[in-house]
Formats: C-alpha cells, structure tokens, sequence
C-alpha cells in the first residue's frame, strides 16, 4: 500500500478539469491506498481572497470532494491550514530552495505576467509549500493534471536534496500518477489552452443544467472540415476531449467518424455534448447541495480528517526535526 497526497485549491467552485484531472483519481485511490486529499486554503492565499469568501469557498470545495465520491472513512479529507506541521516544513524546506530555480518555474512566471500587482514572496515559494504538504506524509505518488508536472519536479528535487543534505534516505520522491497512462490536460471551450479558474472558462460540478448548454452552444469552433480525414483544428479537438470524458465511446465515434467524412454538424456535437455533460453533472450537483446543507456532517468530517492528517504530520515532523538537530534542552 503506498502513500498518496494531493489536493486543490479552494477559489472557486470545481470544474471539469479538476474532476478529470484530479478527483477521478483521488475515487480510485482511495480504494487502495492511503489518502490523504486536502483543501489547499494556504495556496489560495496568494490571490487574496477575503476571510468570508475563504471559508465559503473551503466549505463548497469539501462539499464537493464528498459529492464527486471521496470518502472520509477510506481517505483522510482535511483542510491545509489545519496542520500547522505544513508550515514548520515549509519553512525548513525554504532554507534549501533557490531564488533562482523558483524564479524559472513556469507557474510562477505566468503569475507574474498575470498579476503583476501581487507579486507576493508566496507566489515565489508555492511550489516548496507544496512539496511541504506531499512529503509531510512521505507520499510516493500523487494524482494531478498535467498542469502540476513542474511542481511535482520541484517536489522531488527538495525531497532528494533534503536527503541527500542528511545523507539519509527519509523522504520518497514523489511522481504524478495517472493509472499508468498520461496526466490529463482537460482544455477551455474558448479555443485554446486550459480550463481553468483563473481563464475564466470553467464547467462547473455545481452549474446549472442551462449555464452549461449556453455555454456549451457558445464553444469556439471552425469553419468545419472540407477535406477527408483533414487535421482537426484545436478548438474542435478540445471538444472531442471533453466528449471523450462524459460521453460514450459510441458518441465519440460517431462524430469522430461524421468529422471524418465532412458530414459534421458543430451543432450537433455541442448539443449532445452539453448533454452529455449535464447528465454527468446533475447528479453530483444535487449532492452537494444536500451535503452542503449538512454543516454537522461537513464539521464531523473535516475534525476527523485533521485528526488524522495530523497523526502522520507530526511523525514527520518529530524525526526531520531530529534529522536536522534540533535537540530539547
Ligand atoms: P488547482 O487547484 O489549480 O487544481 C487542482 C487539481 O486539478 C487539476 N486541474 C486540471 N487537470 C486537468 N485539466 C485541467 N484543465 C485542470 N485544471 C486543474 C490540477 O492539475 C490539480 O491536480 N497547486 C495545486 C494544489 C496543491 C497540490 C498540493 C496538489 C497544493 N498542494 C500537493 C497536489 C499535491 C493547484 O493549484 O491545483
């Protein structure tokens, strides 16, 4: 049974790109292995957020993990800020972290284009803060859309640098894990690149069933196929990756094969597509709203998760504090 960590940040709602980046994963692990999903409410931090939206944001998000499938009796759900070991080890992995090589991440170089008004020192650390939270419970693999490969890179190079400094073999280096196949880049409806919170081109778990045929209908497209078999344009490659997630494998092949034949309808592709997501959605939607309203059940669930979470954490802890040299008088 291997260890594995992974968690999301709570601006917002879930999208499509989280569930099948991440969530997906995380149902399946849990089954098999020992979880810990967490709320990462520290990493969303650096955007600001104010306290009344922090919270409620927190509360949506662990909501949601319990509606998409996660649960607390097989994996442990705890929220970020809940264990302070997260920030000792953050402050202890900072030590051996360059401003160089977190200067060159490419996140971090996005966000300074982004917001160049909040070019916050914890922008410039996220990735240690996050190597913080996966090697605090010595996990060995952790579940992430494509977007986290880089993090994971920085992950595993504090992990093997911390090592290496004590000349111990204390903690694995983490890798993202897909099941065997590659991490998932679920695309934006907007033409190019990713879905995203901050692109603003989010399907939510919680929409409505209308807000996502309207958005679905509003899709970038093409001018449509003129030729047999010709390249497919990005925008509508990016519909058939979502159609490859919610719909069947014989709707996938039937347009794959209209497309093919210069027969097309864009049309109807985003209607059957919108369906299609709809009827993925609705029901975890009703979930949360009834999880949502549970605030008892939602408290129960993020104490004992913190409990636990916790009980790992300080293990860690104990012995990188005794790994360093810190000695009690
Ligand atoms: P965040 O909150 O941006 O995203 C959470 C998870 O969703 C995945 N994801 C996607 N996957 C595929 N296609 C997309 N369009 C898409 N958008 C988001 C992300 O890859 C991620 O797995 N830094 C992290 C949160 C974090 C974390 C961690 C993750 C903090 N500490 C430790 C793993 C381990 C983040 O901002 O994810």
């Amino acid at each position: 049974m291997e260890t594995v960590v992974s968690g999301i940040r709570p601006t917002g709602n879930l999208h499509l790109g989280n569930y099948f980046g991440a969530v997906k994963n995380f149902i399946k692990m849990q089954q098999e292995h020992n979880c810990y999903f967490f709320i990462a409410d520290y990493h969303s931090l650096t955007t600001h957020p104010t306290p009344a939206d922090l919270h409620g944001s927190v509360k949506q998000v662990l909501a949601e993990y319990l509606a998409a499938g996660l649960d607390p009796e097989k994996s442990t759900l705890f929220i970020q800020s809940d264990l302070p070991e997260v920030s000792e080890l953050y402050l202890l992995l900072n030590m051996n972290a360059y401003v160089g090589e977190l200067e060159r991440t490419t996140s971090f170089k996005d966000k300074v284009r982004a917001q160049p008004d909040n070019v916050n020192a914890g922008l410039l650390t996220y990735p240690v803060l996050m190597a913080a939270d996966i090697i605090l419970h010595k996990a060995s693999k952790v579940p992430v859309g494509k977007d986290q490969e880089q993090n994971l890179e920085m992950a595993r190079k504090f992990a093997r640098r911390f090592n290496h400094m004590y000349n111990q073999e204390y903690f694995p280096e983490p890798v993202p894990f897909n099941f065997g196949e590659q991490l998932i880049k679920i695309p934006g409806l907007d033409g190019s690149g990713k879905m995203g919170k901050s692109e603003g081109n989010g399907i939510f778990l919680y929409e409505e069933a209308d807000s996502i045929r309207k958005k679905v209908m509003r899709a970038v497209t093409d001018s449509g196929p003129t030729a047999m078999n010709q390249e497919v344009s990005e925008p509508i490659q990016n519909l058939f990756a979502i159609m490859k997630q919610v719909s069947t494998p014989d709707t996938l092949l039937y347009f794959t094969e209209k497309y093919a034949s210069c027969e097309i309808r864009y049309g109807d592709l985003k209607k059957q597509l919108a369906e299609d997501i709809v009827n993925f959605t609705a029901p975890i939607r009703e979930k949360i709203i009834a999880i949502k309203s549970d605030e008892a059940y939602l408290s129960k669930v993020a104490r004992m998760g913190a409990i636990k979470a916790r009980e790992s954490a300080q293990k860690t802890i104990k012995d990188v504090r005794e790994i360093i040299g810190f000695k009690a008088f």
